[in-house]
């Protein structure tokens, strides 16, 4: 393949340099693009076809169904791997000795505690406030006692900040739970690992021992792997963007939060619960459900269902898929909703409506199922996912900063008004 890629317009032909990534994915440079055609720009709404950096963090090929995290296979992480030990292999980009990751390890656990002031804001939110509205604003907040973290100037800093936000993240989440129970706020127990710790600090109840169940932090465990990185997704991007500014780490990781709320994002996790619920509730009729998601007058679509990058089978899906059955067999529990989904999944796959739009099942299709097994509310959901993404912000965030790139600042095409004069209101 040629080195070089032409475009005519008028007649001219101008050259752009082909780049091609380690995995021979093509681009083509059009830095050059305005300056050389006297202002033309490229047009690319949800940016389907554009990309917004170079990165060596993850790898996915939606067309195959592969994803990787620094070379090694999804599965294979999932499989041998801990939550904690793929965040430094994404963060710094190599799986840590033993001596590194107990370095690690205990630089997190020493941030894990919170200002006490922080508890005036919690305090301000109502029982009823949605938890990843509060897990963004506290984690923006965490700024006002960690100023420090904003100005960033030697990988020193950057460790300090990445190490501080791995620590207190969890415990803001679990704080945003204990807002919506009505329970105490619970604080990290160092002797803990990073996962045992979230499922104390989310449950333990001051009246009662709590007891650890080490199938739930297992499955936590894996489940929180499979979400930690997935490129330039749409919360992935928001961190980088915010951080462009040089925002710093915390403001931009808040944001990120915030852009994975929405339903066709980490949202999603909810909404499908919520969606089986419906089904289950209306008498379980999948095919009624699957006929409302094709139908172009009914907004009803089919959560859990399609990607904007996998057009096969969402890997981390197919692995979350297997742990469903198995951790419902281990805690002994039958959901009905498990039974649903794979009917659903089922129907759908045979449909050609889904088959010829190659829409799959996606990384929430199943996750939520395991969620509500291990005892974790709906509206937490997103927030579980946030927790597991929040190495992923991360690693993009530091590999942003640590290759100087510019603000982040599309360009758009001009739709509106040509100039017109101003008229006074009692003209008008
Ligand atoms: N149910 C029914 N139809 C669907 C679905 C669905 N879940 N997803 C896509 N389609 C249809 C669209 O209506 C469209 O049909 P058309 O060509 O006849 O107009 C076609 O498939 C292509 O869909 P787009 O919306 O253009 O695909 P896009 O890449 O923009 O969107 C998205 C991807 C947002 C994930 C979409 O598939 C969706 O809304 N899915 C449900 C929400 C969801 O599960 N989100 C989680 C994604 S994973 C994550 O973010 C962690």
């Amino acid at each position: 393949m040629s080195d070089k890629a032409t475009l005519e317009i008028d007649g001219k032909k101008f050259e752009f340099p082909i780049i091609r990534g380690t995995e021979n994915e093509v681009s083509i440079d059009i830095k050059s693009l305005r300056s050389s055609t006297n202002g033309i720009i490229t047009l690319d709404s949800g940016f389907k076809n554009t990309g917004s950096c170079k990165s060596a963090i993850t790898f996915l090929n939606g067309e195959e169904g592969i994803l990787r995290y620094r070379g090694y296979a999804i599965e294979d992480l999932a499989e041998n791997s801990n939550f904690l030990e793929v965040a430094f292999l994404i963060i710094f980009g190599e799986l840590p000795t033993k001596k590194q990751f107990e370095k690690f390890e205990n630089d997190i656990k020493a941030e894990s505690l919170l200002n006490e002031e922080m508890k005036n804001i919690i305090s301000g939110f109502p029982k009823v406030a949605h938890p990843m509205g509060m897990l963004s604003s506290l984690t923006s907040a965490l700024t006002a006692f960690n100023p420090i973290t904003v100005d960033i100037s030697s990988e020193k800093d950057m460790y300090n900040a990445i190490v501080k936000l791995l620590g207190k993240f969890p415990v803001l989440a679990a704080w945003a739970h204990s807002i919506n129970r009505g329970t105490p706020l619970n604080y990290a127990d160092n002797s803990l690992d990073y996962i045992a710790n979230i499922m104390q600090m989310l449950f333990k109840i001051p009246t009662k021992k709590y007891i650890m169940n080490s199938i739930t932090v297992e499955a936590l465990d894996k489940l929180l792997i499979l979400h930690e990185d997935h490129e330039q997704n749409c919360s992935t991007s928001t961190v980088r963007i915010v951080g462009s500014s040089e925002a710093g780490l915390f403001a931009s990781v808040s944001a990120g939060v915030s852009a994975l709320w929405g339903r066709l994002h980490g949202g999603a996790n909810q909404a499908v619960i919520e969606m089986l619920e419906q089904i289950e509730k209306d008498g379980g009729d999948v095919e009624k459900f699957i006929l409302k998601a094709k139908d172009k007058n009914d907004p009803f679509r089919l959560m859990g269902f399609g990607h904007r990058v996998y057009k096969n089978f969402d890997p981390r899906a197919r692995i979350i898929k297997s742990y469903a059955d198995e951790v419902l067999k281990d805690l002994n529990i039958e959901d009905p909703a498990l039974k649903i989904a794979r009917h659903l999944e089922e129907v759908a796959l045979k449909d050609e409506y889904f088959v010829s739009r190659k829409l799959y099942p996606n990384v929430d299709f199943y996750s939520g199922i395991i969620y509500r097994a291990l005892g974790i509310p709906s509206e937490m959901f997103t927030v579980m996912f946030a927790i597991g993404r929040l190495p992923g912000w991360i690693a993009q965030w530091r590999e942003m900063r640590l290759n100087h790139e510019p603000i982040g600042r599309p360009r758009q095409l001009y739709v509106g008004e040509n100039l017109r004069k101003y008229t006074s209101i009692k003209n008008r």
